[in-house]
């Protein structure tokens, strides 16, 4: 693989400054952000006159715990504009989340903001190797989901020449990867492994494309599908973390040079650890709920948004700006079996590590009499003997029990059988009849 690493130069002045210039910077624009909120949002005036606290009673970045979270509940209960804290037509674009459940959660931008979002996926970008005038295949979908337009206008800010394919029609995308010979894909991981498949299928080596780097993210993924992923196209898996609510990709992303986590790029968006239950801040190092406050955004601020993400903040390494660990999954994706907490990426490690099965799978959960009961469907690898993933399938059930500590079915299929997404992987199929 290429060394991607930053020359000097590369980097932007405030990834490299001391942690007091991060945290000063950070105070001046955390207060202006509540200020800003306060006067502008009906929500946050009354959200802090409830709790009894006022904007300027924060002096410290400390005090920011003093104040309200934010929830899903309380963007849907103001659909579709009420959290914006300008006027409507200073608002140039709109994002929304698919609202499967319920209304949709809309976000605002306006030019600035959009300027600050460019700026943090290019930063990301460069974070995981890509440069201007690389060429940039982007993959994830474009229009109201905020990763496509997201990556789209970052890259275009680095100055790399960006192709805009969207998900879908995998068989084209894989001859486009062919003829325009890009250097960085942007992509869903569960998607990217379904455009492996595709370019064996069409007889391409995939370890001989032009890729050199994939900056992956919008849902979990391990070390283990990282390390799956790097083997089977020789390039670089990079980490990009985002959520639609905050401002899209680009919150946070992983430095090629070291894959530790990733660097939250705190000048713009400022973390806390919280205990998911309790809601108290944990120190750094601990794991909790991520909770991020937007320290710029115009259109619509955001105070102490409960991410539902679960993860630690780590020091800074190759930025001076804190990581985060790779995420282990969300609060709504925890699975309790019989008391057992459970999560779809402790399953796939664990498929990863038991060779004739793919990384393709889904957990099925079913109700049997009054237990839960969950089945591991996982693909047998092209590659592996029926006998052989069999086999697999029996061990895969033994290490879930011995290391996870629950017992579940898995069911071994042929290649092909379980969905595939073109972008976020559903893992987790409920078949529990609602209480
Ligand atoms: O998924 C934004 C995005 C697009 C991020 C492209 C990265 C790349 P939402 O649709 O609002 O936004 O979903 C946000 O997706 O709260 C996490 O649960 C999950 N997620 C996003 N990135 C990661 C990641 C986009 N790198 C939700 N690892 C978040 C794990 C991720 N989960």
């Amino acid at each position: 693989m290429d060394d991607l690493s930053p020359r000097p130069g590369d980097l932007e002045p405030i990834e490299t400054a001391s942690v007091d210039e991060l945290r000063a910077l950070q105070l001046r624009r955390l207060r202006w952000t509540l200020r800003h909120a306060y006067d502008n949002v009906a929500h946050y005036r009354a959200a802090f006159d409830a709790a009894g606290v006022h904007p300027d009673d924060v002096t410290t970045l400390d005090a920011l715990a003093t104040l309200p979270f934010t929830t899903k509940e309380d963007l849907r209960r103001n659909y579709p504009f009420g959290m914006f804290a300008v006027p409507r037509e200073r608002v140039v674009r709109i994002h929304a989340s698919s609202g499967t459940t319920g209304r949709p959660t809309v976000v605002g931008y306006t030019q600035e903001d959009l300027d600050v979002w460019a700026t943090v996926v290019a930063r990301s970008i460069r974070a995981a190797g890509g440069r201007a005038g690389m060429i940039l295949h982007n993959a994830y979908g474009y229009g109201l989901f905020t990763g496509g337009l997201g990556a789209h206008a970052g890259a275009e800010k680095l100055g790399c020449t960006v192709v805009p394919v969207s998900g879908g029609m995998t068989e084209r995308q894989v001859q486009l990867i062919r003829d325009f010979r890009p250097d960085v894909i942007t992509v869903t991981p569960s998607y990217m492994l379904a455009l492996v498949d595709e370019m064996e299928r069409q007889g391409d080596d995939p370890r001989a494309t032009s890729l050199r780097v994939g900056i992956f993210g919008a849902e979990p993924w391990t070390n283990d599908m990282r390390r799956e992923i790097e083997q089977r196209l020789d390039m670089h898996a990079v980490d990009i973390y985002g959520l639609s609510e905050i401002i899209g990709p680009g919150v946070a992303n992983e430095c090629v040079e070291t894959k530790d986590g990733l660097h939250v790029w705190e000048d713009h968006f400022y973390p806390e650890i919280v205990d998911p239950i309790s809601g108290e801040v944990l120190p750094d190092g601990e794991e909790g709920e991520l909770v991020l406050t937007s320290l710029t955004k115009q259109a619509m601020p955001v105070i102490r948004y409960r991410t539902r993400d679960l993860t630690r903040l780590l020091p800074g390494t190759a930025r001076t700006m804190r990581r985060i660990e790779k995420i282990t999954g969300r609060t709504d994706d925890m699975i309790i079996l019989r008391g057992v907490n459970l999560f779809p990426t402790q399953v796939e490690e664990l498929i990863l590590g038991t060779a004739p099965l793919s990384p393709h799978f889904q957990c099925v959960l079913d109700r049997e009499g009054h237990l839960d009961a969950m089945t591991v469907r996982v693909e047998r690898r092209e590659s592996a003997p029926a006998t052989d993933a069999a086999e697999a399938g029996l061990e895969l059930q033994r290490l879930v029990k011995n290391r996870i500590g629950v017992s579940v079915s898995v069911e071994v299929v042929e290649p092909g059988r379980i969905e595939r997404s073109v972008g976020k992987m559903r893992r987790i199929v409920d078949r529990r009849p609602k209480r």
